[in-house]
């Protein structure tokens, strides 16, 4: 996943915007990142990739799955949690 590809897919925060919100305003626990254009405040697919940027050293060097995976994946979640 590269920098401009959304995270959050729910609320369109991407990687780009929440490793500046990090760097920037070090939030001490990673729900402040919902501070970040509302991130992992919809249906909760992203909070543990935006856990894994928070508690990294370096967000920046974290690999994420390619966006395209990244979105399947993300489907599947939200048809199981209808059912
Ligand atoms: S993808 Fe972030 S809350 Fe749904």
């Amino acid at each position: 996943m590269d920098s401009e590809q959304d995270v959050c897919l729910c609320f369109h925060v991407s990687r780009r915007k929440i490793e500046k919100f990090i760097r920037t305003t070090k939030p001490r626990a990673v729900s402040q990142l919902s501070e970040c254009y509302g991130a992992g405040t919809g249906c909760g697919w992203c909070r543990p990739f935006l856990e894994r940027l928070w508690r990294s050293e370096n967000p920046a060097d974290e690999t994420l799955p390619d966006a395209e995976q990244y979105a399947e994946q993300r489907a599947t979640y939200r048809k199981k949690r209808q059912t």
